[in-house]
């Protein structure tokens, strides 16, 4: 894939950006750390961006605007997992449906962006996506978090 593809791909994910941006507090992402000193807004950025890249190396036809729209608000569940409280225990399993109603809540979701976001987490939620978006955000939710993790001083203005 050429710089070029690449470039106009992040383009449509900090267009979606804007847009929940000015839509609702899209921003409080900024805030949580997610893995390493990755915060939540930038992994979503990632795994949106990614979700594009899959979708086009697989040549799979997506509705782009739900697969990017879903990636950015998968894990918009609006807490510090790693802080220790009751009521985010098994946080694996339960911040699915933590992010799914703050997104619903706050920007409106579709059917395939609702099942796309409560399914990410395959397959701990026994039950697989029921769209090709969700089976690819699911797909780029993992290789994210691989790439997050190890290697050092990622970051998604530099990832390729
Ligand atoms: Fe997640
Ligand atoms: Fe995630």
């Amino acid at each position: 894939m050429n710089t070029k593809k690449r470039e106009l791909m992040k383009e449509k994910v900090r267009h979606h950006v804007t847009r929940l941006e000015q839509k609702g507090p899209f921003f409080q992402q900024h805030q949580y750390r997610h893995h390493k000193n990755v915060s939540v807004h930038e992994h979503v950025c990632h795994v949106a961006y990614t979700s594009l890249k899959i979708a086009d190396l697989l040549k799979i036809k997506v509705d782009e605007d739900r697969l990017i729209r879903a990636s950015l608000l998968h894990d918009y569940y609006l807490y510090d997992w790693h802080e220790d409280a009751d009521w985010h225990k098994w946080h694996g399993f339960k911040h699915p449906r933590f992010a799914c109603k703050n997104a619903h809540r706050d920007f409106g979701l579709d059917p395939r962006e609702k099942d796309a976001i409560l399914k990410h987490m395959f397959p701990l939620t026994i039950k697989p996506p029921k769209h090709r978006e969700g089976w690819i955000i699911t797909l780029a939710d993992k290789i994210c978090a691989f790439k997050e993790c190890w290697f050092k001083n990622w970051s998604f203005e530099t990832t390729k």
